[in-house]
């Protein structure tokens, strides 16, 4: 179980300050940063070399990855499949810096990744929102945290702006639907200006008309902000909606057992006829019968 503290630790609102400088377009505001291919570069790279993972010792050691290696592109999107139980989160939880690998190293940029920063950005299934902080501050926490919110108020502007919540910057949690709150937990991601972000069945509760909705606004804000992403999910048109390059895991321990690359440009079709042969070759990948 991770725990709210250390998923706000994750999520950047708690002070650990270390602010990478703002790009000139990323000053400018979000249009700006669509067209100046400066923000190529503010997505982080992120080297996961031969790592393995056990919890427990002796007879109640369990493995859970298994010499995983993996690398993230600056800006890349890419998806993570895997059966349920494999050792997913886990592998998020070593990359996010909540915990260190029992072997192997993981890099961004090329420092080793010891502990959570706000440059990589964690969103749960789960929205965690403060219930008695309205949408806006909750949005606001990080920049709260790192003491920058009294002249960087219109960062949490643009980020409610960004999901499309401007008009409910005054709600409470309780008064939004799921989506809503979902949105919000990215809003609250976004105004950290993340270099990674690192996704964790973040729309697995939604419904699915707005999980497909969700799925290309994801997809939008990505291509807008050009943070490298992580996403972690079990339905694999999903992976292949939004990813550049999906990757499936093995049974526990976590192997990769394959790597497709979706060389599709975006926004995708859904029903493009090279969507549904990768999702033949992920579900089979995963062990299941992909004649439907
Ligand atoms: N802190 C922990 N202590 C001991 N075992 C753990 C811990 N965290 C996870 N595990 C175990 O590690 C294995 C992998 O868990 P993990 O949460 O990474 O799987 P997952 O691939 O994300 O699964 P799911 O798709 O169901 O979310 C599971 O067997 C789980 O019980
Ligand atoms: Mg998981």
């Amino acid at each position: 179980m991770v725990s709210v503290v250390e998923r706000l630790k994750a999520s950047g609102s708690f002070p650990r300050v270390k602010k990478a400088p703002l790009s000139r377009a990323r000053e400018r505001g979000v249009n700006a940063a669509a067209v100046d291919d400066s923000t190529a570069r503010t997505g982080a790279r992120i080297d996961i070399r031969q790592v393995s993972h056990w919890f427990g010792s002796g007879a109640d050691r369990l493995q859970v990855l298994d010499n995983v290696d993996l690398a993230v592109a600056p800006g890349e999107f890419v998806a993570l499949l895997g059966p349920s139980g494999c050792g997913k989160s886990t592998l998020l939880r070593l990359v996010a810096g909540l915990e260190q690998p029992s072997s192997g190293d993981i890099l961004q940029d090329g420092a080793p990744i010891t502990e959570p920063d706000p440059s990589r950005i964690v969103v749960f299934q789960d929205p965690t929102l403060y219930p008695w902080r309205r949408v806006w501050d909750n949005v606001a926490l990080g920049l709260q945290a790192q003491g920058i919110l009294a002249r960087q108020r219109h960062r949490v502007d643009d980020a409610l702006r960004r999901v499309g919540l401007e008009s409910f910057a005054r709600a409470f949690p309780h008064q939004l639907s799921g989506g809503m709150a979902q949105r919000v937990a990215l809003a609250r991601a976004l105004v950290n200006e993340p270099r990674l972000l690192v996704l964790d069945e973040p729309l697995g509760k939604l419904d699915s008309l707005t999980r497909l909705a969700m799925q290309s606004d994801l997809v939008e804000l990505w291509q807008r902000s050009r943070f490298s992403a992580l996403l972690v999910t079990h339905d694999v048109e999903e992976a292949l909606f939004l990813a550049q390059r999906v990757i499936v895991f093995s049974q526990r321990p976590a192997r990769i057992a394959a790597e497709l690359r979706v060389d599709l440009p975006y926004p995708r079709h859904r029903g493009d006829p090279r969507l549904t042969a990768l999702r033949h070759q992920a579900l089979r990948h995963l062990g299941l019968d992909a004649s439907w």
